[in-house]
């Protein structure tokens, strides 16, 4: 399916406001269904439910292992076992440059890795691909359970 399509897709059926059981109930729908390769970014706030939904995400990946799908104090990069093929997990809240990712051999993670999240990924897009589905979160103003939920078409190269 191309990345577009299934951008769309994810965007149809995602709820706009989403409690934290909806959110958590939605990625663990579309963890059971994503195609790979792929790379989801995850966009907003401290605390707008970026590795809520990543674990969510893992949960319907197959992963068994979720409390360790937190976000990372000391490393950039977890990766979590599943029955297709590792997921790939980044927080790059703490990256300081560019030579820190060619570090942890960036360029292989992308090309290679099946199911790559990517929370805090403004200081690396332009090393991702275009096909690339970017989520964003942010506090619903009206509501502080509540997150508002959008689902970001691949940027065209
Ligand atoms: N509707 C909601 N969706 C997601 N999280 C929610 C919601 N309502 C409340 N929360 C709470 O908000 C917090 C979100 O924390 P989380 O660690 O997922 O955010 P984050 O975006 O990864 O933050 P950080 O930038 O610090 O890594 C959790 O404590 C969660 O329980
Ligand atoms: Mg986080």
């Amino acid at each position: 399916m191309a990345a577009d399509t299934l951008a769309h897709l994810l965007g149809r059926g995602a709820p706009r406001s989403p409690d934290r059981d909806s959110l958590e109930a939605w990625g663990r729908a579309v963890g059971a269904v994503l195609p790979r390769p792929v790379v989801l970014t995850f966009e907003g706030d401290l605390g707008a439910g970026k590795t809520t939904l990543a674990r969510a995400l893992c949960a319907g990946l197959g992963v068994t292992a979720l409390d360790a799908v937190t976000s990372p104090t000391f490393s950039l990069v977890q990766y979590y076992d599943a029955p297709r093929g590792p997921v790939v997990h980044v927080d790059l809240y703490r990256l300081r440059s560019r030579a820190e990712l060619d570090a942890l051999g960036w360029d292989e993670i992308v090309a290679t890795a099946p199911v790559l999240l990517i929370e805090w990924p403004e200081r690396a897009l332009e090393t991702l691909p275009s096909d690339t589905i970017a989520i964003t979160l942010s506090h619903d103003p009206e509501n502080p359970g509540r997150r508002l939920l959008r689902v970001h078409a691949p940027s065209r190269p």
